[in-house]
């Protein structure tokens, strides 16, 4: 299959348009990173996402909408919380899961009697999906375990060949994925991390937010989760990654001393006697946020094999950027 890059136009919008309503895949910028999109309530759609990907099917696609009349049709039961968190983040970066409606097979909810909803804010994802107006299933545009994209030209280097059109809408602004919030079950339950934090989540529902176990930890193989992504291995680069934990002087010793790379914020690039990839500034979380997946895909281009992460406040935004870099060092975190 030959795959085109088209700057969104009225005629490329067109064009993805006509593909997801013939039960096609495009790939299609958002806030947060590139997704790969497919009507949600086809299953056999939706399984062309799976394949492209090389996504395990036990693990379920959010589904994008544009209007309040699309989250009714998606879901049931939505409690008052859930339109609170609607009207103060969407369209943005968050993901609530809810109850789900007859209309989204099992194919997009993995089996699960629940859906991950989100309306997201990138003007052209939400064109289509008003255009079309079918709610969209989207996972992220990489292949399976690798880190999500965040521009046109890396959905290329993962999907070329296995899906017809990608629309180039430049760099994601946030960079790491929507938040996912469950309030399907009797408590808010958080099962990723995002730009939306789980402080600003509490503040709009008046209501404590549990994190849950993963987000920072590792899970037993054996474990029960409520949410299957949090026990696939991700955002993987090829080289092995450690989170240290330290003084700067400490790192710089570590990483020259092993002839290591060392993946650091941007001040420290300078003192370094070593290759170094930069993941924004030590203070900037957002920053952090918006670089980590480039600075990941980095590591691969210059053959890193042995990489030092200098580690993240988990404050705020921090708490996606240090869950997202935890899961690509395999959850290696060294104390100095
Ligand atoms: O920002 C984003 O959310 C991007 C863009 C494209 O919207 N999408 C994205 O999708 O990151 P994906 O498939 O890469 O991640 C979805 C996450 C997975 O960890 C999945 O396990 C979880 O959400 N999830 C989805 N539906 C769920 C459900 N019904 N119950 C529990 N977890 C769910
Ligand atoms: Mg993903």
């Amino acid at each position: 299959m030959n795959t085109q890059v088209l700057q969104p136009s009225r005629q490329s919008i067109g064009q993805a348009c006509e593909i997801l309503k013939g039960k096609g895949v495009v790939a299609i910028p958002t806030e947060t990173v590139y997704g790969l999109f497919a009507d949600a309530t086809d299953a056999e759609a939706c399984k062309e996402i799976f394949k492209a990907k090389e996504r395990p099917m036990d693990n379920p696609l959010i589904v994008h909408i544009s209007d309040y009349e699309m989250l009714s049709r998606v879901a049931r039961e939505i409690p008052e919380d859930a339109w609170k968190l609607a009207e103060a983040f969407w369209p943005g970066p968050l993901t609530i899961i809810l109850k789900k409606n007859g209309i989204i097979p099992d194919a997009v909810s993995a089996g699960l009697d629940t859906v991950g909803i989100r309306m997201p804010a990138n003007p052209v994802i939400l064109e289509i999906i008003s255009k079309t107006r079918l709610p969209l299933a989207g996972p992220s545009a990489n292949r399976s375990g690798r880190p999500s994209p965040t521009d046109a030209q890396t959905v290329y280097e993962d999907m070329t060949g296995r899906i017809p059109l990608i629309l180039d809408g430049g760099s994601c602004k946030i960079g790491v994925e929507s938040t996912v919030i469950s309030l399907a079950g009797d408590t808010p339950v958080l099962f990723r991390p995002g730009y939306v934090t789980a402080a600003q989540i509490e503040q709009v529902i008046g209501k404590k937010v549990e994190l849950s176990k993963g987000i920072t930890e590792e899970l037993a193989a054996d474990e029960k989760v409520l949410s299957p992504g949090l026990k696939h291995k991700h955002y993987a680069p090829k080289a092995e990654v450690v989170i240290v934990n330290s003084d700067f002087e400490s790192f710089k010793n570590l990483v020259e001393k092993d002839k290591a790379v060392a993946l650091c914020f941007d001040e420290y690039a300078d003192r370094i006697n070593s290759p170094c990839v930069c993941y924004g500034s030590e203070k900037d979380s957002a920053a952090q946020a918006e670089r980590l997946f480039h600075a990941l895909r980095e590591l691969d281009e210059i053959k890193a094999e042995k990489v030092y992460a200098m580690m993240p406040s988990t404050e705020g935004v921090g708490l996606a950027v240090y869950n997202r870099l935890l899961r690509a060092a395999a959850f290696r975190v060294v104390n100095l």
